[in-house]
């Protein structure tokens, strides 16, 4: 990763100098990309710095690592406070990206990773603000299928299934769009190469459900609760799709893209090009949420200082 962020990097139990934290090239995950990972953010705010839902995530690390049997040297409670002591010797006040990696390290041309393989956990931090340039995006369905749970399970969020992802990402921009919305091996929508999607028709919120090889994505999750928390129903079924074309409104959900509005998919535009009123409402929710002007989702919210 090129984004040099903190001076500081979390390695096995240390703050290390950024220029310091190395790994020997004959390193494991490297060959066959036995690693798991998170992508979290800290919300710089007037009266601090807020994890948004940093347990959740640590949760989910571990249980990607469980699917390939990487042994984790670190529990989750002890993840969330490496975070924490990172953020706070580095000095970070500002808005941020936190990258935790657990990786395999020395193994030779071994694939039989077991309890007693070596592994090692790194956590990384760098200013990070919109991921999208646009407030709305053009889509288009990728040629590529997702990945699924009969082969590398989507549900472990693992190195080695990014590669499905950077594929559809590459064809997606060199055909000129923003991103790329794949389909499950049914034919049926999935996710985006890095985010989950929803739509909207007739004032009901849909999703597809985590059987059509989408992550079990924690902003998918808090848009859900939002968008019930309003007042829509919210259904998770198979989207197929040419429903896509019909949508009143779309919008995909990460923690990178946050909440962001798709406004076409392989150019029919989706809510005459804008964002969408339901969109819109989820959106500015969120972003109260996450800055922790909602008392009610304070939980959600780990401060830094
Ligand atoms: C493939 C994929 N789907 C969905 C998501 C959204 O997940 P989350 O909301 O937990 O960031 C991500 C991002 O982590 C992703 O990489």
């Amino acid at each position: 990763m090129k984004t040099k962020g903190a001076d500081l990097i979390w390695f096995d139990g240390e703050c290390l100098k950024w220029e310091e934290a190395k790994i020997p090239v004959t390193t494991h995950a490297l060959h066959y990309g036995t690693a798991v990972f998170e992508g979290i953010r800290g919300y710089s705010t007037q009266n601090n710095l807020y994890i948004f839902r940093l347990r959740e995530h640590m949760e989910r690390l571990h249980r990607s690592a469980s699917v390939y049997s990487l042994p984790m040297k670190y529990s989750i409670d002890e993840l969330c406070d490496a975070t924490l002591d990172l953020l706070r010797k580095s000095n970070v006040k500002e808005s941020c990206y936190i990258r935790p990696l657990t990786f395999v390290g020395l193994h030779g041309i071994d694939l039989n990773i077991t309890k007693n393989s070596p592994t090692h956990v790194t956590i990384i931090v760098f200013p990070f603000a919109k991921y999208f340039k646009s407030e709305g995006i053009n889509t288009c369905i990728s040629s590529w299928r997702r990945i699924h749970d009969t082969s590398t399970p989507p549900m472990s969020k693992a190195a080695g299934n990014y590669l499905n992802s950077i594929l559809a990402t590459q064809e997606s921009k060199y055909n000129g769009y923003d991103e790329s919305i794949l389909l499950d091996r049914e034919g049926n929508v999935s996710e985006a190469a890095g985010e989950n999607i929803f739509l909207i028709r007739n004032n009901v919120v849909y999703t597809p459900h985590i059987g059509t090889s989408a992550l079990e994505g924690i902003t998918r999750d808090t848009a859900i609760t939002i968008a019930k928390k309003l007042g829509y129903e919210v259904m998770e079924r198979p989207i197929p799709r040419t429903e896509l074309y019909f949508a009143d409104e779309l919008f995909l959900t990460g923690t990178a893209a946050e909440i962001t509005a798709i406004v076409s998919v392989d150019r029919h535009s989706i809510c005459s090009g804008r964002e969408g009123p339901i969109t819109k409402q989820i959106r500015e929710t969120y972003s109260k949420i996450v800055t922790g002007q909602i008392e009610e989702y304070s939980r959600w919210l780990t401060p830094v200082w």
